[in-house]
């Protein structure tokens, strides 16, 4: 079928909106109309080639749309369910049987591989030239896409589902590493490097949490002030202060959690700097492709752990059902941090959410 899609036709180069040709969905497969999309760091990191997705395609992996068709073997949804398009899992490999599959040992080739399994793409252009598709299983900055149903997450239909995209990637990411893996215990300390959308997920996390000191480190003022709306109890701006030294400070010692939202390198030694003996350190940035990251090695033998999490670990269902709960119960108010452009105007989406101005961009399409 003919579709609209934003093509990334080379490294660095622009999105370019055109008609472009989908597959109908295959065996195991679910057509979606896609109502909304998020822009996702990782996104503008793909484009530029840190994450090694094949071009000319099609990127986007925080979707929410409507189940316009199934392909056979599909299980768990109907045609006309709301869902939001999670990240994708082959369901048989050791780390999905054990219950883990954002750890899915497929995951590679299912988040970037640029197609199916079977190494067929679903997108050509009209002149029949492939397009790489199925980034994250889905490959969203379209209208429509053809995606594995065990992604899916289906919603109640009375929620609205151009908010809901971004509980795909981002702020599942934030929210789900301090409630799945952090877990804070009564009286913590925590420190977030980064408080964009992510990062200011983990702090709306945290706030429900035991944690009793949330700190924030930022180097946009209006970032800090938002953090502190989200539940920070204090605020560090790494522009104009050490954090390491701020955090030791105000914890009177080491945090006993750091979470870095920015992916950058040395700003991941400053979070396995913020923590002490025992403490815990999780990196959750997307750094540029072969970034590699130092660390003192006498005090992280201390006991201390450093772990990096995908997505925020567990399963995309348990966790945005959790979120959702959470955002009806006024204790996670991630609308606030949504904002919305039409699909046509994504190149002035991403160069607001590159800008700082925006924090999570969110493309609507026109119904069709
Ligand atoms: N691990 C995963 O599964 C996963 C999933 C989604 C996103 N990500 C990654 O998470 C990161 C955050 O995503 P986002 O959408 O919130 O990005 P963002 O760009 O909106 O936020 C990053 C924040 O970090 C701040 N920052 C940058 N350098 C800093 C420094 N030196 N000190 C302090 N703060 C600094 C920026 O001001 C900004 O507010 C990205 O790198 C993204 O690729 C990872
Ligand atoms: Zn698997
Ligand atoms: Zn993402």
């Amino acid at each position: 079928m003919k579709i609209t899609a934003a093509v990334v036709d080379e490294r660095h180069g622009p999105f370019t909106v055109r008609d472009v040709l989908l597959d109908e969905p295959r065996r195991g497969e679910v057509l979606v109309r896609i109502v909304a999309a998020g822009i996702c760091h990782t996104d503008s990191i793909t484009r530029h080639g840190d994450l090694p997705f094949p071009l000319p395609g099609v990127l986007g992996h925080e979707g929410a749309g409507v189940v316009e068709a199934l392909g056979p073997g599909v299980e768990g949804v109907r045609e006309g369910d709301h869902v939001v398009l999670g990240w994708p899992w082959c369901g048989s490999c050791r780390n999905c049987l054990d219950g883990q599959p954002r750890y899915c040992l497929r995951l590679g080739d299912l988040l970037v591989g640029g197609g199916r399994s079977d190494g067929s793409t679903a997108m050509r252009d009209l002149d029949g030239t492939p397009l790489a598709s199925h980034f994250f299983g889905q490959s969203s900055f379209a209208t429509h896409a053809v995606v594995p149903y065990r992604g899916l997450v289906p919603v109640d239909p009375t929620l609205p589902l151009e908010l809901l995209g971004p509980l795909a990637c981002g702020l599942s990411t934030g929210a789900g590493a301090v409630l799945n893996v952090l877990r804070p215990h009564a009286g913590a300390s925590l420190v977030v490097y980064g408080v964009g959308s992510v990062g200011l997920a983990a702090v709306m996390a945290a706030r429900n949490s035991g944690a009793t000191r949330i700190i924030a480190v930022d180097r946009h003022p209006s970032r800090l002030a938002l953090a502190q709306r989200f539940g920070a109890t204090d605020t560090v701006n790494a522009l104009d202060t050490d954090p390491v030294s701020a955090v030791h400070e105000i914890c009177d010692g080491p945090a006993d959690f750091s979470l870095e939202c920015t992916g950058n390198p040395s700003v991941c030694r400053q979070a396995a700097d913020s923590v002490g003996m025992r403490g815990l350190c999780a990196l959750i940035g997307g750094a540029p492709a072969r970034a590699e990251v130092q660390l003192d090695h006498l005090s992280t033998l201390w006991g201390k752990r450093i772990v990096g999490i995908l997505g925020g670990e567990g399963r995309s269902t348990t966790l945005i059902h959790t979120l959702l709960d959470l955002h009806r119960q006024g204790r996670f108010p991630f609308h606030e941090l949504v904002t919305r452009f039409p699909f046509e105007h994504i190149a002035d989406a991403l160069a607001a959410a590159e800008s700082g101005e925006v924090l999570k961009p969110v493309l609507t399409f026109a119904a069709g």
